[in-house]
C-alpha cells in the first residue's frame, strides 16, 4: 500500500468488530511507528496497551464511575475554553456528521449520550492504547507524540486495522491513572481504539471535510 492510500483510507473509526488483534502484530506496528522523528531523537512517547480481561475491567470501572455521576478534572485542556472561527465551525461540522450518522439532529441529547457511551467503550474495539508523556516535557514533545500517532495509525491501516484517537480519555485522568497504575510523572495525552472496522455500523467512518490548500498555506517564490 502506498503512503497516499493509507492517508486516504485512515478515518476516525467509531465502530469495531470484536475480532481480536494479534499481539505480535501490534508489537510490530508500535515498534515500526517508533521510527517517527522526534526533536533531538528524544522518543518521548510512553504507551500502555490494554486488551482482554484488563480492558474489560477498565471499561467496567469507567462505566461504574460514570453511572455514579463522577466527573474528573482534565489535566490539560483538549480545546481552548471558547473556540473561535474558523475552528469552532470546523469542530461543529465534524460533530454534525456524527449526529447525522446516528440519525439525530445536531446536539440531540440522546445522540450525545450514545456517542459518549461509545467513546467510553472504545467503540467496541478489542484493543485500547493510552499515549503518555513525561509531564515536564513541552509543546515540541507533544508534537513528537503526534508524529508517532499518525505513523502508527497509517501502519495500522496498511494491515487492515482501523483506529480512533480519543482525547476523550483526558477527561478521566484519575481513573486512567489508577487503573493503569500510572507513574505520576506521566500525563495522558490521548487514548486510542484499535481493531477491525465494523462496516455494517453507520458510525464506522463518518466523512469529514478538509479546507482547501490556499486556506492554510501561502507560497512565495515557488
Ligand atoms: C488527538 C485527537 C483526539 C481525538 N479525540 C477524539 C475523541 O475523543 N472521540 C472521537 O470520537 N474522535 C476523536 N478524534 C477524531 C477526530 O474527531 C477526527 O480525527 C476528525 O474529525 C477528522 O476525521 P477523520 O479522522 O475521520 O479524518 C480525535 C482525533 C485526534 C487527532
Amino acid at each position: 500500500m502506498d503512503v497516499i492510500d493509507a492517508i486516504r483510507r485512515r478515518h476516525a473509526t467509531r465502530a469495531f468488530l470484536a475480532d481480536p488483534v494479534d499481539g505480535d502484530l501490534l508489537r510490530e506496528l508500535l515498534s515500526e511507528a517508533a521510527r517517527a522523528p522526534s526533536g533531538g531523537n528524544l522518543q518521548p512517547w510512553r504507551i500502555v496497551v490494554l486488551g482482554g480481561e484488563p480492558l474489560r475491567r477498565f471499561k467496567a470501572e469507567v462505566a461504574r464511575r460514570s453511572a455514579e455521576g463522577v466527573r474528573e478534572t482534565p489535566e490539560h485542556p483538549v480545546y481552548p475554553e471558547r473556540l473561535w472561527e474558523p475552528f469552532r465551525g470546523r469542530r461543529k461540522a465534524a460533530g454534525s456528521g456524527r449526529y447525522a450518522a446516528l440519525g439525530h439532529a445536531d446536539g440531540d441529547p440522546a445522540a450525545l449520550a450514545a456517542l459518549t457511551e461509545r467513546n467510553q467503550c472504545f467503540f467496541g474495539a478489542p484493543v485500547a492504547l493510552f499515549f503518555h508523556l513525561d509531564r515536564r516535557l513541552g509543546a515540541a514533545q507533544w508534537t513528537d507524540l503526534g508524529l508517532f500517532l499518525q505513523s502508527f495509525m497509517l501502519l495500522a491501516v496498511e494491515r487492515g486495522l482501523a483506529t480512533c484517537p480519543q482525547a476523550f480519555w483526558a477527561g478521566w485522568p484519575e481513573t486512567v491513572r489508577a487503573q493503569l497504575k500510572l507513574d505520576p510523572a506521566l500525563i495522558l495525552v490521548a487514548g486510542m481504539a484499535l481493531g477491525y472496522p465494523d462496516y455494517a455500523d453507520p458510525l464506522v467512518a463518518v466523512p469529514t471535510e478538509r479546507v482547501p490548500l490556499d486556506d492554510f498555506a501561502t507560497f512565495d517564490g515557488i
